[in-house]
C-alpha cells in the first residue's frame, strides 16, 4: 500500500492542496491524451511505422502499452450483470460511498447518489461548519457503524461537537428494481452539553448524471413534497422526506425548509457548491417561540444551471433539501420503488414511523443472533465489551464498502526497469470495482493486499460478498496478468488522492492476500464459494503467474520487488511501496542482484494456494504444472540457502548492504543520507521484524524445522519484536527501529504494531500450537499471551478514543496514523473468535 504519503498529507496546507490540485489535474490531462484504447488510432500508427520500417522494439514497446491496458481474456469470474437490479437486487442499493459519512448509492456505472449534510447554526459566527465528507481533521468523531450486516440494514452513531447524530438505514426487498429503502437520522444533543438546545440543519440530496429523470413536486407555497424520478435501471420511483418528530415520543416538530436545485456540478463539487448556496438569513420561528436566525439554501424550488464558479459544466441533476430546527429531532428520508408497488391494489406501507421502528429492532436482533452464531464471542466467554468491539469492527469494515466505477492511469512495464519514468501513463479501461475499504476517512478506494485481509473477515459473516468482492478484483486483471494495487476509480476517488499516487506501475506487484480467502474457501467447501472458484481459477492462474515471472530474482527460487525508490540522497533506505511494508529497511543499495524474503514467501504460498484449488477443481494439467514449482518452494533446504542467515541466526532479505548509513544535516540540503564504513556488499540485511518472520507467518515452516525455535525466541522477546501491545513491526533492537526515512517521513513500518500481521502471526503460533512437535506448548502459550494483548490493547484505545487506528504505538499502546481505520484491523474480530 501507498502509504507513505500518510503524514505529508495529514494536514495539508492549503498552499500545497493547491499545488496538488495543479499537478493532478496536469497528470490527468497527460493521461487523458494518450488514448487508452484508441484502436483505430493505434492501428494507424501501426501500420505507419510498418510502412516507415521503424525498429523491432518500437513495435515491442507499442505491444506492451497495449497489453498493460487490455483486460484478460478470460471468462469474467463473475457471472454476467451480476451486479444488476435483475440479478441481484439485494445488493442493488448500499452505503457504498464509504467517503461520506451517510449516503447510498447503487451498484452501477450511472448511479443515482443520496448523501446527508448538516450543519449547526449559529455555533461559530459566518458560515456553519458543513458536514459531508469523512474529514481526518474537521474534529468530527468519533464516528462509526454500530450495526451494519453489508446488505440489508445498518446504525451509525456521529458526534459532532455538542450534536450526537444517529443514522440508520433499512431496505426492503421488493419489485425488479432493488427494492425501498428508508433513513432515519436522529440528532440529540450530547449528554455533557449544557447550554441552550442548538438549532440544526440538515441537508439531504440526491444527485443524477444526466441519464435520469428526477420531477420535484412542490406544494402551494413552493416547497418540496416529494421527488419523482425514472432510471432505466431504478424504474419509477420517489422520494419523500417525512416532516420530523421528536425522537422520544415521536410527536411532531416544527422544521423550516429550504431547497436548492441545480444541474450537477461534479461529484467532488457537491460540498462548495452548498457552501456557495448557503448565503442567505431566515427565520425559524416554531409557534409560540421567539424567531432564530439561519442560513439557508434558497426558500422556494427553481432549477438553477450554474456551478460554483459561475461555469455552465453540469450534466444531470443536484436537488438537495434543507430541513432547520430545534435538537432533538429525528427526520426520515423514504425512498419507494414503483415495481414493488405494481399488481395495484396491495397498497404497501410506507417503511417509516412505528413500522420502521420495528424493522430496525428486528434486524438488530436478527444480527445479534447471527453474529453469535458466526463468532460465538460470548460462547468463548468473552466479556460484553468485547463482545461490543468485534461487533463494531465486522460493521465498520461492512459499512465501509464501496462500489467505484473509473478509469485508473497506468506506467506500462517498459520491459527495462527503471525506464518506465520516462514513459507516459496510459488510461485503463473503465471498471466496476465493488470492494472494502481500508478507512473512510483517509483511504476510501480499494488496496489490493488490504482486501485479501478484509474479505478474511467478511467471508465469515456473508461469503457471497467475499466472492463479489473477488470477482470484481480479478475482473481488473490485464492481458500479463496484472491487477494495480491502488485503484483509484472515478472522480471522487481521484479527488482524494494526491497526483503521484494516481498512477499505477504494470511492472510493479503486491502481496497477493486475495489468496487467503480464497485458501479458507478451499477449507470451508460452500459449494457456492467451489463453484465461484471454478470459474475465476484461469484469473486466479494467471494472476499467481505473473507474480512468479515478473518478480522473478536472480537465481532461480528467489524473487525480488520491483519499484524500490533509487538511493536518494534524502533516504535513509529507499523505500519498497510494492511488498506493501512501504518503508520496512531493505538492502541499503537497492541492486537486481537482492532477494526478497517475504515475497518468496507469498509465492510459496501462492503456489500452495493454486495447487491445491487445482487438484480440487479437476484442473489436472495446471496441478501438473504448478506441483513442481510449489514443492520446491516448500522445501526448507532451498529457503535455507537463500534466506536462512547464519550470522544472523534468523531469516533476512539478501542484497547489497551496509549498515553504515545515517541521516546528517547539510547546509542548504537539510538531512542527507551519508555512507559510512564499511562500504555496502553483498550479504544478508540485518532488519529484524516482520520480514524476518515470514516463513513462520505464512506457516511454510514444519513443526520441527530447526529454524522454528530461534524464529520463536525474536518474536517472544522484548528486545525485539513482543511488546505488551503485540507484535512490533521492527526489532527496538534494530538500528532503524523509530527512525525517520527523511526530514518529513516518520517511520510507518519501524516499530508500530500492525493488526494484519500480528493476525497473520497468532494464526502461526495457533496453527503450531496444535501441530505435534518440539515447541508446540512454547507456540500455544506465546498464543495465548500474544492474543490477550492484541485484544486488550485495540479494545483499551476504542474504549478511549471512539475509533479502530491504522497502527498502534509498541511504547505505549496509542493508536496511530488514520482513524476510523476499519479495513484489516478489524481482523481482532477474528482473533478474539480463535478463527485463522
Ligand atoms: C445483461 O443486461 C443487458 C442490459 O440489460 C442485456 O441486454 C443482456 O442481455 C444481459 N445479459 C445477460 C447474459 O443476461
Ligand atoms: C553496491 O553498491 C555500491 C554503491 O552503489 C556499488 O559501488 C557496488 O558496485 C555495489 N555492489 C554490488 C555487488 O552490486
Amino acid at each position: 500500500m501507498t502509504r507513505g504519503e500518510r503524514r505529508r498529507r495529514a494536514a495539508p496546507a492549503e498552499g500545497v492542496r493547491a499545488a496538488e490540485r495543479a499537478a493532478r489535474s496536469s497528470a490527468a490531462r497527460k493521461g487523458g491524451g494518450i488514448h487508452g484504447a484508441a484502436g483505430g488510432a493505434a492501428l494507424a500508427v501501426v501500420v505507419l511505422s510498418l510502412a516507415l520500417g521503424l525498429s523491432g522494439r518500437w513495435l515491442l514497446a507499442w505491444y506492451r502499452v497495449r497489453r498493460a491496458v487490455t483486460l484478460h481474456s478470460a471468462t469474467p469470474a463473475l457471472p454476467p450483470n451480476s451486479s444488476s437490479p435483475a440479478v441481484a437486487p439485494d445488493l442493488f442499493w448500499g452505503t457504498y460511498r464509504p467517503h461520506v459519512y451517510f449516503g447510498m448509492k447503487t451498484r452501477s456505472p450511472q448511479p443515482l447518489l443520496t448523501g446527508l449534510m448538516w450543519a449547526q447554526q449559529g455555533a461559530t459566527p459566518g458560515i456553519p461548519k458543513l458536514r459531508h465528507t469523512c474529514e481526518q481533521g474537521d474534529g468530527v468523531g468519533p464516528y462509526g457503524w454500530e450495526f451494519h450486516d453489508g446488505l440489508s440494514f445498518g446504525r451509525q452513531h456521529i458526534q459532532d461537537g455538542a450534536l450526537k447524530l444517529t443514522t440508520e438505514f433499512v431496505k426492503r426487498p421488493g419489485g425488479q428494481h432493488g427494492g425501498d429503502w428508508s433513513w432515519r437520522v436522529t440528532v440529540e444533543p450530547q449528554a455533557s452539553a449544557t447550554s441552550a438546545l442548538p438549532l440544526v440543519s440538515l441537508f439531504f440530496y440526491v444527485v443524477t448524471d444526466g441519464k435520469e429523470v428526477l420531477v420535484p413536486e412542490a406544494g402551494a407555497k413552493g416547497q418540496l413534497k416529494f421527488i419523482s424520478g425514472h432510471t432505466n435501471e431504478l424504474g419509477d420511483f420517489r422520494l419523500t422526506l417525512l416532516p420530523p418528530t421528536s425522537p422520544v415520543d415521536t410527536a411532531p416538530k416544527y422544521g423550516s425548509y429550504n431547497v436548492f436545485w441545480s444541474s450537477n456540478p461534479g461529484l467532488p463539487l457537491l460540498t462548495e457548491m452548498v457552501k456557495s448556496r448557503l448565503n442567505s438569513w431566515f427565520q425559524h420561528q416554531p409557534p409560540g417561540a421567539s424567531p432564530e436566525r439561519y442560513l439557508g439554501l434558497p426558500r422556494s424550488l427553481k432549477w438553477e444551471d450554474r456551478s460554483p464558479n459561475g461555469q455552465r459544466q453540469g450534466q444531470g441533476q443536484f436537488l438537495i433539501q434543507q430541513v432547520t430546527l430545534k435538537v432533538p429531532f429525528s427526520v426520515e428520508l423514504v425512498f419507494e420503488s414503483g415495481s414493488a408497488r405494481v399488481g395495484g391494489s396491495q397498497a404497501l406501507e410506507q417503511l417509516a414511523g412505528s413500522r420502521l421502528t420495528q424493522a430496525l429492532e428486528n434486524h438488530v436482533e436478527a444480527f445479534r443472533e447471527r453474529f453469535e452464531k458466526t463468532f460465538e464471542l460470548k460462547k468463548k466467554g468473552l466479556s460484553p465489551e468485547e463482545q461490543t468491539l468485534g461487533q463494531i469492527a465486522l460493521s465498520g469494515l461492512l459499512g465501509g464498502i464501496g462500489y467505484f466505477y473509473g478509469q485508473g492511469l497506468v506506467l506500462p512495464d517498459t520491459g527495462v526497469e527503471g525506464s518506465e519514468q520516462k514513459a507516459d501513463p496510459v488510461l485503463f479501461p473503465p471498471v466496476p470495482l465493488f470492494t472494502a475499504v481500508p478507512s473512510r476517512s483517509f483511504f476510501p478506494r480499494g488496496f489490493l493486499w488490504d482486501e485479501g485481509f478484509h474479505q478474511l473477515v467478511i467471508q465469515r459473516w456473508d461469503p457471497h460478498l467475499t466472492r463479489e468482492a473477488l470477482g470484481h478484483w480479478l475482473g481488473l486483471l490485464n492481458a500479463d496478468g496484472w491487477i494495480g494495487r491502488e485503484q483509484v476509480l472515478g472522480d471522487e476517488a481521484r479527488s482524494r488522492v494526491p497526483p503521484e499516487f494516481l498512477v499505477q506501475r504494470a511492472a510493479h506487484a503486491n502481496p497477493p492476500t486475495l489468496l487467503l480467502p480464497v485458501a479458507h474457501m478451499l477449507e470451508a467447501g460452500d459449494p457456492a464459494d467451489l463453484a465461484f472458484l471454478h470459474r475465476a481459477f484461469p484469473r486466479l492462474h494467471a494472476w499467481f503467474s505473473w507474480l512468479h515471472q515478473s518478480q522473478a530474482g536472480p537465481v532461480p527460487l528467489s524473487y525480488r520487488w520491483r519499484g524500490r525508490d533509487p538511493a536518494l540522497p534524502h533516504l535513509l533506505n529507499p523505500k519498497t511501496l510494492s511488498s506493501g511494508l512501504d518503508d520496512y529497511p531493505r538492502a541499503s543499495h537497492p541492486s537486481t542482484a537482492e532477494r526478497h524474503l517475504d515475497l518468496r514467501c507469498w509465492v510459496a504460498l501462492g503456489a500452495r494456494v493454486l495447487v491445491r484449488l487445482a487438484e480440487q477443481l479437476g484442473e489436472a494439467k495446471a496441478a501438473a504444472d504448478l506441483s513442481p514449482l510449489a514443492t520446491s518452494l516448500e522445501a526448507e533446504a532451498g529457503l535455507n540457502e537463500l534466506h536462512w542467515a547464519p550470522e544472523l541466526g534468523v531469516f533476512a532479505d539478501f542484497g547489497n548492504h551496509t549498515k553504515a548509513v545515517q541521516l546528517k544535516p547539510r547546509p542548504h540540503q537539510g538531512l542527507v543520507r551519508v555512507v559510512g564504513r564499511p562500504p555496502p556488499r553483498m550479504q544478508y540485511v540485518d532488519a529484524l521484524g516482520y520480514v524476518s518472520l515470514f516463513p513462520f507467518l505464512l506457516r511454510l515452516l514444519s513443526p520441527s524445522s530447526s529454524h522454528l525455535g530461534p524464529l520463536l525466541d525474536v518474536l517472544a522477546d522484548s528486545r525485539h519484536l513482543w511488546s505488551p501491545f503485540g507484535l512490533r513491526s521492527l526489532a527496538a533492537s534494530s538500528s532503524f527501529y523509530g527512525q525517520h526515512n527523511s526530514e518529513h517521513d516518520p517511520p510507518y513500518w519501524r516499530g508500530a504494531v500492525w493488526l494484519n500481521l500480528n493476525y497473520l502471526a497468532l494464526g502461526a503460533l495457533h496453527h503450531y500450537g496444535h501441530l505435534e512437535g518440539p515447541h508446540q506448548a512454547r507456540a500455544a502459550k506465546l498464543y495465548s499471551e500474544l492474543r490477550a494483548n492484541v485484544v486488550g490493547n485495540v479494545w483499551r484505545q476504542y474504549r478511549a478514543t471512539g475509533f479502530l487506528w491504522e497502527q498502534y504505538s509498541d511504547r505505549d499502546g496509542r493508536g496511530m496514523g488514520c482513524r476510523p481505520f476499519q479495513g484489516w484491523t478489524s481482523l481482532v474480530l477474528l482473533v478474539m473468535a480463535d478463527d485463522y
